[in-house]
């Protein structure tokens, strides 16, 4: 095993500012005094929330945290006045903005795709200064985002092109198209701030809805490059933004009842407080991206290879900070001293490091206390009878954890249960393939789970096991969203409503059809409104 570190080790890797690559400087903080509300840039002189960055700078006194910049913290009043802004815009369903024709629609979106292609360094870095994620990733998630928008484009056109056609049947002509659904509040969570964020709020723009856009709490700095952008192409009123405590800013958009949607990525808890306030829960659509405890059950002839590799990435890639992030591994007990050896030999050989380090996975934690979680769950499962079995594991210095691989995890322990969205990797053994269906059933989550093995009776029964129990069953592979057109969904409390680059464009709107009974006239009356262009659906 390569990797020994120790706290001084751990310190030791955060930079001098002189040491840090010219490219990767962040010179000025980003002071965003500015909110969006109505089409206006408002000057905000409220409550800021400074953010410092999870990368400490070392000087000669020792570490510090280093201010990246602030953003405005604003309240109910200013929270009220987006909304009512989106409402006005949206102006049931006769504002400028839902009137407006697809092909007109996917103009705007095609000027922000230009323009946000020129922004891509600028986000890049605050990416990787705001929520530490290395320069692969960040790169990653930016190309992804742009892939996104551009394929939601396209299937809008051919959604489009599929809808203006006439069906005619039992004697009835009709014409089925999308609409909108009214005003969408969208948040995006921070481990994917870009990606995750965009995946709803383009449908949601594409679709004719107005929106009322919450960054999250971290991860917030990048989106000021786009606010400006959001200004400068976008109608008045058709993208407002707000900053600020969830509950001071969100509660009272959702118990006003003027929400029509609410797409959310975040915590279960949060998303059923939300929904809870609305007065009118029948009138709320909900696209949820919750928690998830994603298994990986290894069999014992499994490719062990493969599996090591596919499972080191599943449940270490950005710190294990992915809700597809394997979060728990159940190995059978043939084949886990193997695999514990293999694994750990594997985890000793990854870079821990600073985002713009090459090959790096492992950097700097962004959420507040996340380390000190961290060392509780391993503390809670070592009481209970389990080790920490890899060198270093859990070694932490402030924002920087050394991963951890704990063994054997049974069921009384918290990590069996909790969503750790770090850096721990709990390995259960088992004998009966029973025992992780079982914890499978069990489970409050239902994202996904990941199957290694070779022998195609085994995994085609469990395959017809977990589709009842998940919604995406990968075979020898980690679990991911991607790629984008791929359905992606939650069962129990993991989610709600599907995503993908044409699911998303079905939930952020509804089907409405004009229909006639065939006659002469009322042929006659359609032939009309289409040669003289009557109206815009
Ligand atoms: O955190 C959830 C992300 O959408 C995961 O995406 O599996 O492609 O990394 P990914």
């Amino acid at each position: 095993m390569k990797s020994m570190f120790d706290e001084e080790k751990i310190k030791e890797l955060f930079p001098r500012e002189e040491r840090i690559p010219y490219e990767f400087k962040l010179t000025q903080p980003i002071k965003q005094d500015e909110y969006l509300i109505n089409g206006e840039m408002l000057l905000w002189k409220g409550r800021k929330r400074k953010v410092f960055s999870p990368i400490l700078i070392k000087d000669n006194k020792g570490l510090k945290k280093k201010l990246i910049g602030y953003y405005p913290l604003l309240t109910k009043k200013e929270a009220m006045t987006a909304l009512f802004s989106a409402v006005k815009a949206y102006d049931n369903g006769r504002g400028f903005w839902p009137c407006l024709s697809v092909i007109e629609r996917i103009k705007y979106i095609e000027k922000f795709l230009f323009l946000i292609k020129e922004k891509k360094k600028e986000i890049i870095l605050l990416m990787m200064w705001e929520i530490g994620k290395s320069l692969h990733e960040s790169l990653k998630e930016f190309e992804r985002t742009i892939d996104y928008i551009q394929n939601t484009i396209y299937a809008l056109k051919d959604i489009e092109q599929a809808s203006s056609r006439f069906v005619i049947e039992q004697g009835i002509i009709g014409q089925i198209r999308r609409a909108p659904l009214g005003v969408v509040l969208c948040t995006g969570p921070y481990n994917y701030p870009l990606n995750e964020t965009f995946s709803t709020l383009i449908p949601a723009l594409l679709m004719g809805n107005t929106v009322v856009f919450k960054p999250p709490k971290i991860g917030v700095l990048l989106h000021y490059p786009i606010l400006k952008l959001f200004h400068e192409i976008f109608p008045p009123g058709v993208i407002n933004t707000v900053y600020g405590e969830g509950k001071e800013i969100l509660l009272p958009l959702m118990s006003s009842g003027l929400i029509d949607v609410l797409a959310f990525i975040g915590s279960s808890k949060t998303a059923e407080l939300l929904k809870t306030h609305h007065p009118k829960p029948l009138r709320l659509r909900s696209i949820l991206g919750l928690e998830a405890k994603n298994p990986a059950i290894v069999l014992p002839d499994a490719d062990m290879e493969l599996a090591i590799r596919e499972c080191l990435n599943g449940s270490l890639t950005f710190n294990g900070q992915r809700c597809t992030a394997l979060k728990i591994i159940f190995v059978h007990k043939k084949i886990v001293k193997l695999f514990i050896e293999q694994f750990t030999e594997g985890l000793g050989k990854l870079k821990i490091g600073m985002p713009w380090d090459e090959s790096v996975v492992i950097t700097p934690l962004p959420v507040p206390n996340k380390a000190e979680y961290l060392s509780e769950l391993i503390k809670d499962s070592t009481v209970k009878g389990a080790k920490v079995i890899n060198k270093s594991g859990g070694v932490l210095y402030k924002t920087l954890f050394y991963p951890a691989v704990i063994y054997p995890v049974n069921e009384r322990m918290r990590i069996y249960h909790e969503e750790q969205f770090g850096p721990v990797v709990p390995i259960v053994p088992f004998e009966n393939i029973e025992e992780p269906v079982k914890y499978i059933i069990k489970s409050s989550y239902g994202q996904q789970a990941s199957i290694f093995g070779n022998n195609p009776e085994i995994i085609g029964k469990l395959v017809d096991i977990l589709v009842n129990q998940v919604c995406r069953i990968n075979i020898n592979s980690m679990c991911q969203r991607g790629p984008d057109i791929f359905p992606f969904a939650g069962r129990k409390d993991s989610g709600e409503g599907t995503l993908s680059v044409s699911d998303a464009l079905r939930v952020f709107s509804m089907r409405t059809i004009v229909a006639t009974k065939e006659s002469d006239i009322n042929r006659q009356i359609f032939k009309e409104i289409i040669k003289e262009k009557n109206s815009n659906s």
